[in-house]
């Protein structure tokens, strides 16, 4: 089927923000853009903690980094093992064996494509020092039942929020929930610097122990100051996106539910879910590679899921239980990126459209 699908809609960040033009604006003319340090990033930490209601916000280069600053900020043991879910995004898993610590996979949640919470008191030994959870795809997970657990073991929690800026995880936002909560501003981002991330942390310890890690002479995973001069606007911007985001995302379910046996969404999380991606689980790999590859001929904004960690050897890898959901999302997922949610119901109800029929005729 041919499309008129509009590139244009898939255009990320939004070009020409009067609101990124005045901070690119004052951060040139009060020369901070070319300081080591300055303004911005002091209150974009103050505002960020303030936001997530913590003590602390430290900012860094990366979400990537952020995962790895996080893990050292828990002084483990080299050998500590860390569980972390089967399907996430890969930097976390390298992240952990980077801090020189052992992953240990669990399946992930098939409904929410997030870590399974009753997955990890089998997967706890006496070496285990932490858990890596993600809120992926639009889904979050039950961090009330995962603090508990990890309480009554004695291990961190670190809660991955890179793809869950501004969602409400049980009455507190997305990266609070833990002992350190980790932020992206990645270019792809809901709040984005092109670069960027962030640890949110209450501990004292931690935060100290992160700026030990980070300091060589110099930070060497800093935020710039021009990075922090565009992300503080984006954070006022952000729950009013968000909500339109999520009034696109129930218009497009609504418009596909009669098909959930072929195109199955993401449970919806409480009342404030956030869709950087909104996934969908095919009824066939076959169906998921067809509608990806053709959304990516059609400028349509689907795309593959991750790929997930299952595969990897027990060298690298301690496996707990059975990975049914972490293999059907890596074959079965289709990921709708977030762009288009702030256009028009126009461009939904074209993306609906465009969907039932490659899923009829595929
Ligand atoms: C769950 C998750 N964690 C961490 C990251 C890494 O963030 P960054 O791209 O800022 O390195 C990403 C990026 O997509 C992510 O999705």
């Amino acid at each position: 089927m041919t499309s008129s699908f509009d590139p244009a809609w898939n255009q990320w960040p939004i070009a020409n923000d009067p609101a990124i033009r005045q901070a690119l604006q004052n951060a040139y003319e009060d020369g901070s853009w070319g300081r080591y340090h300055g303004p911005h990033v002091e209150r974009l930490e103050a505002v960020l903690a303030e936001m997530h209601n913590v003590k602390h916000a430290m900012v860094c280069a990366s979400g990537t980094i952020a995962v790895q600053i996080a893990l050292r900020s828990l002084n483990a043991r080299d050998g500590g093992e860390v569980i972390v879910a089967a399907y996430d995004f890969p930097g976390n898993f390298r992240a952990i064996q980077d801090a020189g610590l052992f992953p240990v996979l669990v399946d992930i949640d098939p409904l929410t494509w997030c870590l399974d919470a009753n997955a990890i008191e089998e997967a706890i030994s006496e070496k285990t020092v932490a858990v890596i959870v993600s809120h992926l795809h639009g889904g979050l997970a039950p961090m009330g039942t995962i603090r508990e657990i990890a309480a009554v073991h004695g291990i961190a929690v670190i809660e991955d929020a890179c793809q869950a800026t501004g969602a409400i995880v049980e009455g507190r936002l997305a990266g609070a929930n833990g002992e350190v909560g980790v932020l992206s501003f990645g270019g792809s981002k809901l709040i984005t610097a092109g670069r960027g991330g962030a640890i949110l942390t209450d501990r004292d310890d931690l935060l100290q122990r992160a700026k030990v890690f980070c300091e060589r002479g110099n930070n060497a995973f800093p935020l710039s100051e021009l990075q922090a001069a565009v992300i503080l606007p984006q954070i006022g911007q952000l729950e009013q996106r968000n909500q339109v985001r999520r009034d696109r995302v129930q218009r497009l379910r609504d418009r596909l539910c009669d098909l959930d046996s072929l195109l199955r969404p993401v449970t919806w999380c409480g009342k404030r879910p956030v869709f950087y991606k909104h996934a969908w689980l095919c009824d066939t790999a076959q169906r998921a590679q067809h509608l990806t590859q053709l959304a990516l001929l059609n400028h349509f904004p689907l795309g593959e899921g991750f790929r997930g960690f299952f595969k990897r050897p027990s060298s690298q890898t301690r496996k707990v239980g059975s990975f049914a959901g972490s293999q059907a999302a890596a074959e079965r997922t289709v990921l709708l990126h977030h762009p288009v949610l702030l256009q028009d119901e126009m461009a939904i109800d074209q993306l609906a459209d465009w969907i039932r029929n490659e899923l009829r005729d595929g």
